[in-house]
């Protein structure tokens, strides 16, 4: 079934008009045309086309915004964020990021799980000076670490603890949050060190830091669908 679906928006000075050709199918959503008129004054341009990259980055921004899925938009709404200001965060806004981490899918089951919540500022700026790319970390109102028991889930405890980690990526713009993944695992030496920073026993698998803050800046929400990278059917 081939549906078709014509949306405005008028942004800004923008007024653009996108016509969507929506095969049956999520995945299957394809910018068939579309048609821009920048209202103001000394600029008019007129495109008609399919998927091209053209005039200036707002312009593109702005299609992509006309053809996000607005039930998407939440996970469109997670953005890395590294600038935050120097209010706290309230207690029932960890335990609810907290929960959002450990409603993951899991193999298994297993949880693996374990999370090292971090405010005191002293520590913040222990695990700044570690991590290679954790300066945010110093204004941090908070850090989680999250970690896999290899016991419990040998096999997939990094899996488990990036679907956990997503979760609560997603769950701290939810509720209005800044939030970056900082990697560690399997950088070693990086691992080791916070591990130890953090008397994180031995048998238990350091994956990230989470820093987290009320956010200074708000990125923009974005899709970046790129149809070249789906296969239906095969590769
Ligand atoms: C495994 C992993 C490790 C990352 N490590 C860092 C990091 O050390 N420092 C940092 O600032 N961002 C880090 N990021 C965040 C990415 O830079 C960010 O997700 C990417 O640029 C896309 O931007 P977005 O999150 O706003 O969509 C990491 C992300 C992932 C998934």
């Amino acid at each position: 079934m081939v549906q078709f679906t014509l949306s405005t928006g008028f942004p800004g000075s923008w007024l653009a008009c996108c016509l969507v050709i929506k095969f049956e199918g999520v995945a299957k959503i394809r910018v068939g045309c579309v048609a821009a008129l920048h209202l103001s004054p000394g600029y008019r341009a007129l495109f008609f086309g399919s998927e091209q990259v053209f005039l200036t980055r707002s312009f593109l921004r702005l299609i992509l915004i006309v053809v996000m899925d607005k039930r998407l938009h939440l996970i469109f709404s997670r953005r890395s964020v590294r600038e935050y200001t120097a209010e706290r965060i309230e207690e029932r806004d960890i335990i609810a990021l907290l929960e959002a981490g450990m409603a993951a899918p899991s193999a298994n089951n297993r949880r693996p799980w374990h999370f090292v919540v971090i405010t005191e500022k002293p520590r913040l700026k222990k695990l700044a000076e570690i991590h290679p790319h954790g300066q945010m970390l110093n204004q941090a109102a908070l850090a989680i670490a999250v970690c896999g028991d290899k016991t419990v889930a040998p096999d997939f405890w990094v899996q488990d603890c990036s679907a956990a980690t997503e979760n609560i990526l997603i769950a701290a713009a939810m509720l209005g949050l800044g939030a970056v993944w900082l990697g560690v695992h399997p950088r070693e030496q990086r691992e080791n060190e916070l591990r130890t920073a953090l008397g994180i026993p031995a048998s238990v698998g350091l994956l990230c830091l989470i820093a987290i803050g009320k956010p200074k800046i708000k990125p923009e929400p974005r899709t970046q669908f790129d149809s070249s990278r789906i296969h239906y059917e095969q590769w």
